[in-house]
């Protein structure tokens, strides 16, 4: 059958494309425009990244009392052993170095008496997490990375652009399709090297911390262009949302129990101490398990966040952000108990990535939460996010930028067609499907999946992926395609992994199996999961 070509255009020629502006896509581009043209496209406004809404900070080790050994037992411990050990080392190592450097541009970390403060969060031995204005540091290190790249010449931006796809061929990438969300214009971008900064996909689930934007657009479309995702099974709950029918699930930082909050329960106990030594301090997959273990067991829909003794002031000042937010939902959160329940956070799986954001596929980086380069294991440490974007997207830059000169493909323009070819259609109900994706992930494949939960999330999956036919190009219909497809890869991952480890709980499976089993799930398009030099025996 012929299909018509979409009309389309080129795009200004970048000797790198950054797709994505949350802080590794912006660190990555200060570190490229050095070496060249960066085009920096983005969905959406630059203005709205996840890392821009980061609350509790940012961990790294520079307190006098702490040490790089110490953040890298922390991070491996957390990640329940199955962090990669290269990348965690290069993570706590290099951190000090990009967080002087974010100082030295400009960033206000919070101090006391002239000196930085460090606060104390789930599972760290040690207080390392800056923080800054209180509960917004994200918002004040991407104002700096922002600034900054405005005032380079050789960054150019393309807001409100969804990026459809990667311009793949014999297993190497030539740049990138993309839509104006405006005019619905098709554009192809050309590039030698093309970095993926595009974040997670929180959005799969109903209830979530992320903003609009996390639909896992990246691995979607890096899954299409044949690269290999890893630890997809992996998602974070955060313990703590704001849980009222009249509000969004808005993160309520694990700082505040770092400060001394406590949770307590539907009849007004502390509960954790029956689920964790380390209690109100305990890594996160624990303290989201114990909640719901807690809920499950009370018929509740939430537990309760104590901070009411740490005094108005001390509130006031320290958490401003979630202060003036409860108080718009009519929480005082001074003189109230905040009802919280776990929502989807983030995800440790994602494009499997080097330490040089170097993927499976020549041309193409990844780095952020889009990637996996195993540091975060099987549940990322509090506060290591906003260090990994920093240190990987300067990595993963560096790489890319040492690239040999380009050199078209001759055949650029029949590989752009083929990416434009196809009637273009549209959704009959995306709203509904997303809607009926976000729930059926919930229920299905949330903090506890079983075995027939998996197989069910997965044959109902299948069946809307194969009602998606034709060429999308509304932003809305193209982020539902991408939910999908990471949706499955999602639940076929947790269906493979037949144990419980870190974030990943299976009900049918409670205990971990050993050694043997700590190994990175494999999937890719067209091919089986696999669990690459694993023995499945079956051990423990
Ligand atoms: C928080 O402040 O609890 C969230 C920060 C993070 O996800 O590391």
């Amino acid at each position: 059958m012929k299909h018509a070509v979409t009309k389309y255009t080129w795009g200004p020629e970048a000797d790198f494309l950054v797709i994505g502006s949350g802080i590794a896509g912006l660190r990555a581009a200060l570190e490229l425009c050095e070496h060249g043209r960066v085009l920096i496209v983005t969905k959406g406004s630059r203005f709205q990244s996840n890392s821009m809404y980061a609350q509790g900070g940012v961990a790294v080790a520079l307190n006098a009392e702490d040490n790089v050994n110490l953040h890298f037992s922390d991070t491996i411990k957390a990640g329940h052993q199955l962090g990669r050990e290269d990348a965690a080392r290069v993570l706590v190592e290099e951190g000090p170095t990009r967080i002087q450097e974010l100082i030295a541009w400009g960033t206000e970390f919070d101090k006391v008496g002239g000196q930085f403060v460090f606060a104390r969060e789930g599972a760290h031995s040690r207080s390392r997490v800056l923080r800054a204005r209180g509960d917004a540091t994200g918002h004040e290190m991407i104002r700096v990375l922002l600034e900054r790249a405005r005032q380079r010449s050789t960054i150019q931006w393309f807001d409100r652009h969804f990026t459809k796809d990667l311009l793949v061929a014999d297993g190497r990438c030539y740049g990138a399709v993309v839509v104006n969300e405006i005019t619905g214009a098709v554009q192809i971008l050309p590039s030698a090297g093309v970095l993926l900064t595009t974040g997670g996909v929180g959005q799969i689930y109903a209830r979530t911390t992320n903003t609009e934007n996390a639909t896992g657009d990246g691995m979607a479309m890096a899954y299409r262009a044949g690269a290999i995702l890893e630890d997809m099974e992996f998602v974070q709950f955060h313990p703590t949302a704001l849980y009222l029918p009249s509000s969004p699930p808005f993160l309520l930082s694990e700082a505040m129990r770092g400060e001394g909050g406590v949770l307590r329960n539907r009849k007004g106990e502390m509960f954790l101490s029956r689920y964790h030594p380390a209690a109100e301090m305990a890594p996160r997959d624990s303290v989201a398990r114990a909640i719901w273990a807690e809920m499950a067991s009370s018929r509740s829909r939430h537990v309760y966040l104590d901070v009411t003794h740490l005094g108005k002031a001390f509130i006031r000042n320290r958490f401003p952000t979630i202060y003036r937010t409860c108080l718009r939902f009519d929480i005082d959160i001074t003189e109230e108990w905040i009802p919280v329940s776990p929502s989807a956070h983030y995800v440790m799986g994602g494009i499997k990535a080097g330490i040089d954001g170097e993927t499976s596929l020549a041309g193409l980086f990844a780095a952020g939460e889009v990637a996996c380069n195993g540091v975060h294991g099987a549940n990322r440490l509090a506060s290591n996010s906003l260090l990994e974007g920093l240190v990987f997207g300067c990595r993963a830059a560096k790489s890319a930028a040492s690239l040999p000169a380009g050199s078209k493909p001759a055949h650029l323009k029949s590989l752009a067609a083929r990416f434009v070819t196809g009637p273009v259609s549209t959704l009959d109900d995306g709203e509904k499907l997303r809607n009926s994706l976000r729930r059926l992930m919930w229920e299905k494949v949330g903090l506890v999946r079983t075995g027939d939960s998996l197989v069910q999330a997965l044959a109902q999956l299948s069946r809307w992926d194969t009602q998606i036919q034709g060429s999308l190009h509304a932003r809305a219909d193209l982020e539902v395609k991408n939910m999908i497809q990471v949706a499955r890869c999602i639940t076929e991952a947790a269906l493979g992994r037949e144990h419980s480890l870190g974030a990943h709980y299976r009900e049918d499976f409670p205990s971990c199996k050993g050694s043997v089993w700590k190994t990175h799930s494999q999937i890719r398009l067209s091919a089986p999961l696999t669990f690459p030099s694993t023995t499945r025996r079956q051990a423990g």
